[in-house]
């Protein structure tokens, strides 16, 4: 009789679902929000698919009662949902609009009294539209000031229930992407001594965010930042390819993860950015190095590196076949969920990674019974987690795992083309329809295992 050996997650790991408010909450201008940067974007020709917006999205902020209630039966117990800054700040700063605290009031009541614990993010990519206009968004100082406040004022209307805190979401995707390619909000194609810049208020940022946790959060709150570093994966698991892995993984990340674990722009990112090298004040590296309690990890795909000459690391391009989702950025290379919680806990030492978002963008479409059978969904999101599983096995110190995302939702410049939800959302109903992908991570969270 051959026995299945479980493939068992420790005891105290954290399972959840993870989204975004300018994914999923619609209303975007109603109870006083102001607009912000995604509002906007859609609006300019050729940025967004099909033109489409975030106004209305999955209808969330008036159907948020049903959401939670349809996640609790999934079995989540953490739910990692972010706070609209334009909903607090209508204008990016000046007075606080008492109707977005209520709302996050409710939602975060809502997930308590369900068993949810809430993850919050102070930032996923929607500043309000009136630090663009007024100062030009990151690039300038004043914007950071402004976070400040804000992150002061989400910390004391929320800290006495909320005890997990990320700062900001992503700085590669809102920095490099909204003001270097130009793909994101807020669409700007800017000289690269302008994008470090921007770049180094965003770190001043995040240490803002650990600075007010620490200030206002009360017992038990944790903070850290959650980043998209690109994992680089050994072509062979053999020490060549590994220590040239780790030089192409801080090379390549370089102008995030050093200046928060190093304390400063190293000699590497002197190298590699060179002139066009960001300036900075006096103290801002004791701010944006404050020590934090994790570090988050958005893990999708990866590049494969191999030791050239003189061990100098190689990065592969990848061949047309190689397999990918709907989503073309998001190749399947699932050993990124092994290497990349390994890399910063080696390189940088870190002591707790938790993946904040996994999992994959596809055109889904219901079969002629409504179901929605989405096993590419599902073997993609299970050999991440087999991964994971065999980093922890290895001593890499992961804590908890989130799926993104609960429902389809608005996928930023590929409108609601990509889906990346385990709940189907129908845009024109609104209704929500559990994948097949939803009811396996189901079973995963309840059995603490992968099944
Ligand atoms: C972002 C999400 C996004 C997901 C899929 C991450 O980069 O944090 O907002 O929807 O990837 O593209």
């Amino acid at each position: 009789m051959i026995k299945t050996r479980p493939l068992s997650f420790p005891k105290k790991f954290h399972w959840g679902f993870a989204a975004a408010a300018a994914q999923i909450e619609g209303a975007a201008f109603e109870d006083n929000k102001g607009p912000s940067i995604w509002d906007v974007f859609p609006t300019i020709p050729g940025k967004v698919h099909n033109g489409d917006s975030p106004e209305v999205a999955c209808d969330h902020y008036h159907r948020y009662k049903q959401d939670i209630a349809l996640m609790a039966k999934l079995g989540a117990k953490n739910y990692r949902l972010s706070v609209s800054w334009p909903r607090i700040f209508p204008s990016g700063r000046g007075p606080v609009n008492p109707k977005g605290i209520d709302f996050y009031n409710r939602l975060i009541d809502t997930c308590l009294a369900k068993g949810i614990t809430p993850w919050v993010t102070m930032f996923h990519w929607d500043l309000p539209q009136a630090l663009e206009d007024e100062f030009g968004g990151w690039r300038d100082r004043r914007t950071v000031d402004a976070f400040a406040t804000y992150a002061d004022t989400i910390v004391q209307a929320f800290g006495d229930r909320v005890k997990n805190w990320i700062t900001l979401n992503e700085i590669y995707c809102f920095i490099h992407q909204g003001y270097a390619d130009g793909t994101k909000a807020p669409g700007h194609k800017l000289p690269a001594k302008v994008v470090n810049q921007a770049y180094h208020h965003a770190l001043l940022a995040h240490g803002h965010g650990v600075r007010a946790v620490r200030e206002h959060g009360g017992r038990g709150a944790r903070v850290g930042l959650t980043d998209n570093c690109v994992p680089m994966i050994p072509v062979t698991e053999t020490p060549g390819d590994i220590a040239a892995s780790q030089r192409a993984f801080i090379e390549r990340n370089v102008r995030v993860l050093d200046p928060i674990y190093r304390g400063g722009y190293t000699a590497t990112y002197r190298k590699i950015v060179g002139k066009d090298a960001a300036k900075f004040q006096k103290d801002d590296f004791k701010l944006i190095s404050l020590p934090t309690d994790f570090l988050g990890l958005n893990t999708y795909t990866g590049e494969f590196v191999r030791a050239g000459k003189g061990g100098k690391p190689e990065i592969l391009a990848k061949p047309r076949s190689y397999p990918a989702a709907d989503a073309t950025w998001l190749a399947h290379a699932s050993q990124a969920m092994y290497w990349c919680p390994r890399h910063v806990a080696e390189i940088y030492g870190v002591k707790s990674v938790v993946i904040t978002e996994n999992g994959a963008g596809y055109d889904d479409v219901p079969d002629a019974k409504g179901e929605i059978m989405d096993l590419h969904r599902r073997d993609y999101v299970r050999c991440c987690l087999r991964e994971l599983h065999r980093a922890i096995g290895d001593g890499v110190p992961v804590d908890g795992y989130f799926l993104w995302s609960f429902m389809d939702n608005y996928e930023w410049q590929d409108g609601y083309r990509i889906r990346f939800g385990v709940v189907y959302n129908d845009y024109a109903t609104q209704k929500r329809t559990p994948k097949l992908s939803a009811q396996w991570f189901s079973k995963v969270m309840d059995e603490n295992r992968i099944v």
